[in-house]
């Protein structure tokens, strides 16, 4: 894609690395003082995986996500996310680069939704391929994905018109529409009650995993981090531990019942 970029060769078993950080740091500085809220996190991610950032509210999830977003800049360190077989070094990439290359690779589900109260349902959910190629091709694939996350009969309302619930599978289809290998979610369920958030979960990870996507979701829910096929501990800034889960020890055998919840629950809106 550019100079920076190399080919990464990989053993053919192996799920090939998606996203590596190498040191990657973030301060403010308040009142004249350094206030370290990430430090120097060195990791990698295969492709194809649900990894989870766990940890406890300000332990730095957010901020781990909008840098390996490239929505937000480290103070140190670098991001590199593969593209296309090369590895490209997000933290190299100017601003406008770094929106383009979340265009064409990144899809973000946040904690509010974050849909244009402007727009209707189908016109959120077509606008990022929208804005990529300036034509009208998005409005078949929204209209797919909305029917995939069961609002194919909500295409003209607007998001004041939906549940909390409604809207963030709204958001799940945008984040979805430009087919990014990967998926950021940050708390998707932090704002929904208990069974509305399981079912959001569950539509969420079915959709990722069955287009093969890298699903990285920020989360203080050990429940949720059980279904992971990795999980990063954040604490305080600081990567305290990570584990992979074998096959067997996560629990798959529906989201609802994998958190302990009642199972009619996982089918609420
Ligand atoms: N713009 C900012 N200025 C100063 N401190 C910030 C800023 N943004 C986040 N922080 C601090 O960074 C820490 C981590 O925040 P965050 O990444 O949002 O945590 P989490 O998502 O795990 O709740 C918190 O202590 C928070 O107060
Ligand atoms: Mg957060």
């Amino acid at each position: 894609m550019n100079s920076r970029a190399r080919k990464n060769g990989h053993a053919s078993d192996t799920p090939p690395l998606l996203v590596r950080l190498d040191a990657l740091g973030k301060s403010y500085n308040e009142a004249g003082e350094e206030k370290c809220v990430l430090e120097a996190v060195d990791c990698s991610f295969a492709a194809g995986q649900f990894i989870c950032l766990l940890g406890k509210s300000g332990s730095g999830k957010s901020t781990l996500l909008n840098l390996i977003s490239g929505i937000d800049r480290p103070s140190g360190g670098r991001v590199f996310i593969r593209e296309q077989g090369c590895e490209v070094e997000l933290t190299a990439l100017n601003e406008h680069q770094r929106t383009l290359f979340r265009r064409r690779n990144i899809g973000i589900v946040f904690q509010f939704f974050n849909l244009i109260p402007t727009l209707t349902v189908l016109e959120n959910v077509a606008l990022p391929v929208e804005l990529a190629s300036r034509d009208r091709k998005g409005h078949r694939r929204a209209e797919d994905l909305l029917e995939r996350v069961g609002l194919g009969d909500r295409l003209d309302s607007f998001p004041d018109r939906l549940s909390g619930g409604e809207q963030q599978r709204v958001a799940i289809a945008r984040a979805l529409i430009h087919d990014p290998v990967l998926l950021l979610a940050d708390e998707p369920t932090g704002n929904l009650d208990e069974g509305t958030g399981d079912a959001v979960l569950k539509l969420l990870l079915e959709l990722s995993r069955n287009a093969g996507k890298t699903l990285i979701m920020a989360t203080h829910d050990e429940d949720i981090a059980g279904l992971a096929d990795a999980v990063y501990f954040l604490e305080r800034g600081y990567l305290v531990s990570h584990h992979v889960q074998a096959p067997s020890a996560k629990r798959e055998s529906g989201v609802g019942r994998a958190l302990g919840r009642d199972a009619k629950t996982a089918t609420a809106q």
